[in-house]
């Protein structure tokens, strides 16, 4: 967990990545506020190789609540960048997660889909996407991208899990359409197809892209995992060079979950796609983190919940398994036997 690893032109210090977490606390029009530097600030001091900014927006009317961090105006490049020149100065690499929340948008605009089939009683009646409007999403995510790499982040990550619109398309319970993208799994595959490649081509070559996929819905209408397989090796085909292997979301009841309960996914994407992956969900113990790194499973671990609690988790972690830690300078003292 602790060796180093490189994706296109990225060297990460090691195998930890701060998973993406939703602070909900940017200003109503998307910006980042001091929360955001203190939050990502502190992170960068914990001992994670890489830290994944949240999902943030696309599109206004993609936002998940009206909190979200954006990137769909120019505006909002200037804070994201001093929070990654910060991050960069601890030596540590900062990507951040692109997203649309497509009907789980929580908002008073009106939002979109795949198809007119609501999440829950609790959530608006989406609008079908027409093909302009198909478009426009796209269009969306490839400037959004160009912002990030204003902002100077290092990864991409492409958010298309947990029931959020580009998962919306991959899912049969949410993607009704019965033009080219719906139905069979290539249909359901073609916008999100389109999505990725436009991402790819608007950041720099030597710049890594990831896709967070949900690899089961939990569901016995949902997608197989034979789908899910066709679809990451597509991806990969499309310049991805990490899948970040999550589940569910695309339906309002939870799985039962326990400790590495997502890694047999990961794993299998990773032998079957030949692609590298991150491992998530609860794997905050750090022996298990580490087996799944060793085993073979995984090519990185990623911490959500552990990091919130602990901040300098990494440290924890490498103090737990007796490798040598490696602490910002102002705390060394702190490591000190
Ligand atoms: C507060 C919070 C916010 C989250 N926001 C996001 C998000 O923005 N994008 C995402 O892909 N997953 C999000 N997740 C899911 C986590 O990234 C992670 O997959 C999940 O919490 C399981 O990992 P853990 O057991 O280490 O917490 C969030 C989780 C939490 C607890």
């Amino acid at each position: 967990m602790f060796d180093p690893v490189s994706f296109r032109g990225l060297t990460l210090k090691n195998r930890i990545m701060v998973s993406p977490m939703c602070q909900y606390q940017a200003g109503p029009d998307g910006v980042a506020t001091d929360w955001h530097f203190v939050h990502y600030g502190s992170l960068a001091l914990g001992g994670a190789g890489l830290i994944m900014v949240e999902a943030t927006a696309v599109e206004s009317r993609g936002r998940i609540s009206n909190r979200d961090l954006g990137l769909y105006d120019d505006r909002h490049v200037d804070g994201l960048r001093r929070m990654v020149a910060f991050v960069h100065s601890q030596g540590v690499r900062i990507g951040v997660q692109l997203a649309h929340a497509g009907r789980k948008a929580d908002l008073a605009e009106p939002i979109v889909a795949p198809s007119a089939v609501r999440f829950s009683e609790r959530y608006q009646v989406p609008h079908a996407l027409t093909e302009a409007g198909l478009d426009e999403v796209e269009q969306a995510f490839a400037a959004a991208a160009r912002r990030a790499v204003a902002a100077g982040f290092d990864v991409i990550e492409i958010h298309a899990a947990h029931g959020y619109l580009l998962h919306q398309f991959l899912s049969p319970i949410s993607n009704l359409r019965t033009d080219a993208y719906g139905g069979s799994a290539a249909g359901r595959l073609r916008f999100p197809l389109r999505v990725v490649q436009a991402v790819r081509r608007a950041i720099p070559d030597d710049m890594p892209l990831f896709i967070r996929v949900s690899a089961s819905e939990w569901d016995d209408r949902g997608f197989t995992l034979d789908e899910v397989i066709q679809f990451c090796q597509a991806f990969r085909e499309a310049g991805v060079d990490l899948v970040d292997v999550s589940s569910g979301g695309n339906t309002p009841s939870p799985p039962r979950v326990y400790a590495g309960y997502q890694v047999p996914f990961a794993q299998a994407i990773r032998e079957r796609v030949k692609v590298p992956v991150a491992a998530v969900g609860l794997l905050d113990q750090p022996v298990l983190a580490d087996a799944v790194i060793q085993e073979g499973r995984a090519d990185l671990v990623a911490i959500a919940r552990g990091f919130l609690r602990d901040k300098h988790w990494g440290h924890t972690a490498a103090r737990a398994l007796g490798h040598p830690v490696d602490p910002p300078r102002s705390y060394q003292r702190a490591y000190l036997t």
